[in-house]
């Protein structure tokens, strides 16, 4: 079984995925991660960022794997555990090359249609319903207003005052929703058949109550389900 959750940065896709990932007992595809990964590589080895050949040449020579299970996967790359470093400013600053390469997106689609072969997964990113897996059993779009995404993602950081403003993470936030609706290749963009859920004024717990309401005749049928 596969339910795909996508939406813009800070709609908060990871906590929920991750709170639906180990209520369900399912195994959580944070597709995110996968982007972020290469990228750490490829500033890693020096790799030109601009040139699609080498990331496309890059793609193929790391192994990016997913260790553990549920909400507790980690992130390897060739052997490394990567999963705090791809969160570094560096990387989060330089994915938009990763994820507009068409032939490294197309290789990374494959990846997580692979993952997701091996048993029941929530998966989460940006084209999780309308390319990876347009055939999910359910499927969700996140949506906040821009304010509340600038609001969260500030108040995760917990940084020192002053030190990263509101207002730069605003600018932040309003940038990569302008990379990620306007790429080429699979832009961010709501499936028609996914359910639209606009978390301004709702709490994590609201969330996760109402998409377990959807996804009750779904998972009912499994014996993973848990209280
Ligand atoms: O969700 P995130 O911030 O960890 O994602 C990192 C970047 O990867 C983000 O800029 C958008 C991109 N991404 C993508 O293009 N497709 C996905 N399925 C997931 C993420």
């Amino acid at each position: 079984m596969i339910i795909a959750i996508d939406g813009p940065a800070g709609s908060g896709k990871s906590t929920i995925a991750r709170m639906l990932a180990r209520r369900l007992g399912f195994n959580y595809l944070d597709t995110g991660a996968m982007y972020r990964a290469l990228t750490w590589k490829a500033l890693q080895d020096g790799a030109d960022l601009t040139d699609a050949n080498a990331l496309c040449q890059l793609m193929d020579q790391t192994a990016i794997e997913f260790r553990g299970k549920n909400d507790g996967m980690q992130i390897w790359v060739d052997g490394v555990n990567v999963t705090e470093k791809i969160r570094a400013p560096s990387v989060t600053n330089n994915v938009h090359y990763i994820s507009n390469a068409s032939s490294v997106r197309h290789r990374m689609v494959k990846l997580q249609q692979m993952f997701a072969s091996g048993g029941n997964v929530i998966a989460e990113g940006r084209d999780m319903g309308t390319v990876v897996f347009p055939h999910a059993d359910k499927k969700f779009f996140l949506d906040a207003e821009i304010e509340e995404r600038a609001r969260r993602r500030h108040d995760e950081m917990r940084l020192p005052d002053g030190e990263i403003s509101y207002a730069d993470v605003m600018k932040d936030i309003e940038i990569r929703d302008k990379r990620d609706t306007t790429r080429d290749n699979s832009p961010l963009r709501k499936s028609d058949d996914a359910i639209y859920l606009n978390t301004t004024k709702m709490s994590i717990e609201e969330v996760v109550a109402r998409i377990f309401e959807e996804l009750e005749p779904v998972v009912k049928k499994l014996d993973v389900y848990k209280e």
